[in-house]
Formats: structure tokens, C-alpha cells, sequence
């Protein structure tokens, strides 16, 4: 057990050898990547960049929100006992979740100065539903406050012009319509005419210059007699990610989201759960058909992790979808790793299966073979690929991996699984599939599917893990004895926060610490030793994303992600920190260290294009000296990046407001003389260097 308290013993200086010379065992060109999720208004509300919140009026919503998202079996000892002994009522924390949809297609709309009635599209029209305003005042407002609801929630910004486009239609209608943009108090900031020149159905545009950088509310204002009907509201800023590129033809991406996920140089990005891959049952799965058609097309569901929010209140508008997805990863050079439904719902949540010879699941089967064929097929002889190039993509996209089921374990899983993978694999030879490795908890080890999957070299196992600070510092060696030359390990979720109170308390976490706070200095800490072992091991941890990705700050469901944000902020969590220095720098081959790590040290090395990459994480409480030798290093200054701080530090972002930010990347500058360096790591820190390496004589 490591202890994170004690000082490192004696202050005598290690040393150790980093044998560029020797670095033989290969790392995964694609270690590090992301998995993006719509939880804690991840997509809507977050990197979508439509501020309208029920967009299309056809808000889905589940009927039973407000249970908390814990399984069983984390529930501490002592606890399950007690709530044994309670009534089914009473219990804080339900297994399952009966789910029941809502259509509530106005919802999170206003309207002062007339009725508002939801009405539906005609057959030949592709909208599912509109709004219609009767103006019976002679003025009437339609306000949406944006997300995530119930107060003003859209960012305006003074620097930053706005572009407002939506379906209008006024044949019943005489007077004028205005489009504002309004202040929390009803100032307006903004206010522009909306022209209705023609009959029918149009599309209008408004741009906006705010006058004001606040939060707001967006008003159309209808002033005379009659109805006006309203669909497919967009407001966005105008320099929003795609602006201008014909690709970006449907759903649009938040800028400052996009570019906070490109720093962290991810090589992969698995999408779209997580639970959501399979609903609350109903047939509530994520169906990505859904997800790639024009967006008046597209058709809400509700999402699950509404069933943490008071009335159910979390919607999916699919508007960002799977063709986003792919052309979001097309733009930052990362892997599309698409997460299909395996016929099997959420385990956690309840325990239900189709069965595997029925023809519900051979559409399941022909679902993931029409999503292969929508991502590479031949727009001029595959319907799929060529609603794919009608999007603006014709080229094929890349596709290498597939994951199959979320979170799934069991012999009906296992059997889905190989029915979905012996699809695949006579359509599309060459692909690699992953199959659900299982969530690992404190005191368990790797799931069945290694068993029967383990020598397969053709597949890809996915665990996940949300363990305590403790339990990573312990794991470090975890992946040095996972067995080589058969299938690899997909970490497709993981991060260090829940298990501080679980049962695993690490009797030198401080006392302090044992509250979850999520995001603290201390959980960063822990994924950065862990992260040593993972890279120490890239030849059999073949990628690795941590888990949640986005959270809008005050209204998520799951507190503890890699990066938070307001309406109008992005913050970078210490955790971002240590991912983004880990994966900013790594080489294609690990380099051996030899000597002792001094106690509470870890290390890993690694070389590729002539640069060795060096990081090490202390997690005692003295400084460690340190002298490193490093063969064939050149000599010359280097620039260390430190990043450090008390363990309940934590970079803190309000909905409203500046970052506070506790937790910062610093430089160091040191001197490489003879081949060796000294240095001295601070107490509970990480540290990355990178040298430059001469090219060995013999090769
Ligand atoms: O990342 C949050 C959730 O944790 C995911 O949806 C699920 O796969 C896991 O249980």
C-alpha cells in the first residue's frame, strides 16, 4: 500500500537510468482519446451549439425523474443492510428504473399576450410538430431561456454576433414579427425584424450584435392579429465550430468545447454512451438512424439521465448526431469508435434481453451493419452512404473499431455479442469489434468476457472503472500482468472519485478528503500514477478515455468530469490538466527506467521521434531529489512542466462568472550536463520533460 502522507525516506538523491537505448515495447498510437456522452447537458445545452432549448417543439421527456443514478452493489456494507430493512418506497436508491415518456412539446417555451398550442405537420411535411402563436393582445412574446431551464440561460456576448434562423409561417397572420435578445431584467440587448414576404412555410434569418456581454432569454415578438407558426429555432454564435464549411450542414458545435477537447491531442473519440447507448428499455436505445438525416428529420427522445432532474427534464434533440460525431472526429484527427445497441438494456439499471433468434434482434444485427455502410459505403449504390454524402460528407469516413453493448455482462450479452461480431466480421473483415469487459469495483478483477475473448487478438475489451483516489494509487502495477498476444484492453471509462466513502478508504487519504468533492488536485494526482502504469503497459492498453467528459456547471447528473462549463465558460479540471500533459507527450516506445523509484514515485518514459518523454508523479508529502542518467540524451536546457497543489485544490467555475482556477501548469527550467540532470519533485506533483535524444550510431 502506497502511503501518501509520508515523506520519502532519508534525502538522499535517487537515481535512475532511462534506457533510450533499450525502448522495445511499442505504445498505442491511439493510448489516448475521449468518450463523449449526453449527460450533465454534455451535447444539448453543451457542445451543441443551438441555445434554444426544445429547439423543434418536440420535447421527450421521462416521466420519472428525480432517482438518482447509484447501482446496488456500491452501496456501502453497513448500508445495505439498513436499507434491508426498510420499505421499497422509502429506499433512497431504486435498481430500477421504470421508465415512461413524456411529450411535452412546448415545454421550456413562454408566451405572454396570446395562446400557445403545439399542432402537428402534415403527412408531407418532414416536421413532426410546430408551435402556433395566437395573438389575441395584439402583441404577444414567445421566450425561450435556453438550457438548462427556468432561468436565463443563454450566453450574449458584446464581441460576438449571433445568427438566429427558424421556420415561420404568418398566412394567418397580419403585423409584424421582431426577434430580441433580452438581459435576466428584460432589457433588450438586441432586436432585429423578422421579414415574412412569403406564403407557406419560410426560413428567416436574424443577425444580432448584442449590446451587452450577460446572460439572457430569446423573445420573438409577434405584434397584430392572427397565428404565427414557428419551427426549427437555431441561435448561435456566429463563429461557432464549422462556421462557413459546407460539411456542417445540419447540427453545430460550440467553438470554445470543440477546441478545449482538440488540446487534448485525442486520438479517438467513443460516442454515444454509456447508458444512453441503451435507454431506460421501451425502445428508448440509442437508434442512430435517427441521428444522421436533416435535422427537421431528426426525432427527439428522451434521454435517461433525465430521470436524475425534476421532471424528467432532459431531452434528446439528436441534433448532434452520429454524422456530427464522425466530422467532429474528422476535424481533430481522432477515430470514430460508434457504440451500438446489443439488443440488451442498461444491467445497472434493469436486466432485460432480446431474444437472440428473434427478428427484433436481427434488426439490431442489420442496424450495425447499415451504420457500417452509412459510414464507408458508396453513395452511388448504398441508401445509407448516400444520405451520408446528401449531408455534404461523399467521401467515405474512416471506420476501425466498433463497440458493441455498454456496460453489458452475461451469458445473453455474451451471445448477442457474437452474433452482432460474426456479422461484421463476414461483411466487413478487418474491423475490430470490442466487447464489454465489465466495471471493475474495489476487490474485483477483470470480467468473464477475458475468459472466453482473452487469446483473441481480432477484439478489443472494454472495462471501466469509477474507483477511489486510493484504489488507483494502489493499481499502478495493474496492467503489468495483463496477459500478452491475445485480445488488448479498451479503457473506455474511467476516473478516480467515487469510493472515497465505498468501503475502500485508504488510511492515509486524509480526513479532509474523505468528502467527494469532486475534481480535486488529490483525484488528478491519483489518475496521474495511474496513467504511468497505462503507459508503461501501451502495448496492452490499447486506448483509454476518461469519463464523464462535459459538465454544465450546477445541473449535471454526474459531478465529477474532465471539464466544466458555463454558458459562456470553459474550465479545465485538474484532471484535464494531467490528461493533457500525459497526452500531449508521449512517444511510440516505452523506455525502460532502471533503479529504484524512490517511495510514492511513479514513473514512465517513452521515445518516438527522437524526443524522450519523461513524466513522474510524487504523491508523498516531502520533496524527492532525484538525478537522472539519460543514455544518448543531448545536453542543454530543458523546460519541465509541474503541475502541483494542495489535495483539495480545485479549479471552481459558477454558472455565471470567471473561473477560479487553484490548480495551474507551471514551467521549471533545468540543465542537462554529462548526461544527466538533477531535479527535485515537489511534494504531491506531477512532472513531464522531454530531451532531445541523438540517433544511435548503429542505426
Ligand atoms: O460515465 C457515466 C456513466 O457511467 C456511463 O453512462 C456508464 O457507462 C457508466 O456507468
Amino acid at each position: 500500500m502506497t502511503d501518501i502522507t509520508a515523506p520519502s525516506p532519508g534525502n538522499e538523491t535517487a537515481r535512475l537510468r532511462l534506457r533510450s537505448d533499450r525502448a522495445t515495447t511499442p505504445i498505442s498510437p491511439t493510448l489516448y482519446g475521449l468518450f463523449l456522452e449526453d449527460i450533465n447537458f454534455g451535447c444539448d445545452g453543451g457542445l451543441s451549439a443551438n441555445l434554444v432549448n426544445n429547439h423543434s417543439f418536440e420535447g421527450v421527456y421521462l416521466t420519472n425523474g428525480t432517482l438518482p443514478y447509484a447501482p446496488l452493489d456500491l452501496i456501502p456494507d453497513g448500508a445495505r443492510e439498513r436499507f434491508a430493512a426498510m420499505a421499497p418506497e422509502d429506499l433512497p436508491l431504486q435498481p430500477t428504473t421504470p421508465a415512461g415518456r413524456r411529450l411535452d412539446r412546448l415545454r421550456h417555451w413562454s408566451f405572454v399576450g396570446g395562446r400557445l398550442e403545439s399542432s402537428r405537420h402534415s403527412a408531407a411535411t418532414p416536421g413532426a410538430s410546430f408551435a402556433r402563436l395566437h395573438v389575441d393582445d395584439e402583441q404577444g412574446t414567445l421566450e425561450n431561456q435556453g438550457y438548462p431551464g427556468g432561468f436565463p440561460g443563454m450566453a450574449f456576448d458584446a464581441e460576438r454576433p449571433m445568427l438566429l434562423s427558424l421556420l415561420i409561417r404568418t398566412d394567418e397572420f397580419r403585423g409584424t414579427l421582431e426577434a430580441r435578445l433580452v438581459d435576466a431584467d428584460g432589457a433588450v440587448l438586441a432586436c432585429e425584424a423578422v421579414q415574412q414576404d412569403a406564403r407557406g412555410w419560410q426560413q428567416c434569418q436574424v443577425r444580432f450584435a448584442p449590446a451587452a456581454t450577460t446572460l439572457g432569454s430569446l423573445q420573438i415578438v409577434a405584434t397584430g392579429v392572427g397565428t404565427v407558426d414557428i419551427d426549427e429555432v437555431r441561435l448561435v454564435h456566429e463563429n461557432h465550430w464549422g462556421a462557413g464549411d459546407p460539411r456542417w450542414s445540419q447540427g453545430l458545435l460550440r467553438r470554445d468545447l470543440v477546441e478545449a477537447l482538440g488540446a487534448l491531442a485525442p486520438r479517438f473519440l467513443r460516442f454515444p454512451g454509456g447508458c444512453i447507448v441503451e435507454g431506460c428499455g421501451d425502445g428508448s436505445h440509442y437508434d442512430w438512424k435517427k441521428t444522421v438525416g436533416p435535422l427537421l428529420t431528426r426525432r427527439a427522445e428522451y434521454n435517461l439521465w433525465g430521470q436524475s432532474r425534476t421532471d424528467g427534464d432532459y431531452s434528446q434533440s439528436n441534433q448532434i448526431g452520429f454524422y456530427e460525431y464522425f466530422l467532429l472526429c474528422e476535424d481533430l484527427g481522432m477515430a470514430p469508435i460508434p457504440v451500438v445497441w446489443a439488443g440488451d438494456s442498461c444491467q445497472t439499471r434493469m436486466d432485460e434481453h432480446l431474444p437472440v433468434d428473434s427478428a427484433e434482434f436481427a434488426a439490431v444485427v442489420q442496424d450495425t451493419l447499415d451504420l457500417i455502410e452509412w459510414a464507408t459505403g458508396d453513395p452511388t449504390t448504398s441508401h445509407w452512404a448516400a444520405l451520408r454524402a446528401a449531408a455534404g460528407h461523399p467521401e467515405p469516413f474512416p471506420l476501425h473499431h466498433l463497440g458493441i453493448g455498454n456496460e453489458n455482462f452475461g451469458p445473453e450479452y455474451l451471445a448477442h455479442f457474437e452474433r452482432i461480431k460474426h456479422a461484421v466480421d463476414r461483411a466487413h473483415p478487418g474491423l475490430t469489434v470490442i466487447v464489454n469487459g465489465g466495471v471493475i469495483r474495489p476487490g474485483e478483477n477483470a470480467d468473464p468476457a477475458w475468459a472466453i475473448w482473452g487469446e483473441d487478438e481480432g477484439v478489443l475489451i472494454d472495462e471501466h472503472f469509477y474507483n477511489s483516489p486510493a484504489w488507483l494509487f494502489n493499481a499502478t502495477k495493474r496492467y503489468d500482468t495483463y496477459p500478452r498476444g491475445g485480445a488488448r484492453l479498451f479503457l473506455g471509462e474511467y476516473a478516480a472519485y467515487l469510493g472515497y466513502d465505498l468501503g475502500d478508504r485508504h488510511p492515509a487519504v486524509p480526513e479532509s478528503m474523505l468528502q467527494p468533492e469532486p475534481n480535486t488536485w488529490l483525484s488528478a494526482l491519483a489518475e496521474a500514477a495511474f496513467l504511468t502504469g497505462v503507459e508503461r503497459n501501451a502495448d496492452v492498453v490499447a486506448f483509454s478515455c476518461y469519463a464523464p467528459l462535459l459538465n454544465l456547471v450546477g445541473h449535471g447528473q454526474w459531478p465529477h468530469c474532465l471539464i466544466d462549463f458555463s454558458p459562456s465558460r470553459v474550465v479545465r479540471t485538474a484532471n484535464y490538466l494531467v490528461q493533457q500533459l500525459f497526452a500531449t507527450r508521449i512517444g511510440e516506445y516505452v523506455v525502460p527506467v532502471d533503479g529504484e523509484l524512490p517511495a510514492n514515485v511513479f514513473a514512465s518514459a517513452s521515445l518516438g521521434d527522437g524526443v524522450l518523454h519523461l513524466k513522474l508523479v510524487t504523491i508523498g508529502a516531502a520533496p524527492v531529489a532525484l538525478t537522472l542518467a539519460i543514455d544518448q540524451v543531448q545536453d542543454g536546457a530543458v523546460v519541465a512542466t509541474v503541475i502541483g497543489g494542495a489535495l483539495d485544490a480545485v479549479n471552481r467555475l459558477a454558472f455565471e462568472g470567471e473561473p477560479r482556477m487553484e490548480v495551474e501548469p507551471r514551467e521549471v527550467g533545468l540543465e542537462v550536463r554529462g548526461g544527466s540532470v538533477e531535479l527535485i519533485l515537489d511534494p504531491t506533483s506531477v512532472l513531464a520533460l522531454s530531451f532531445a535524444i541523438s540517433a544511435n550510431e548503429d542505426d
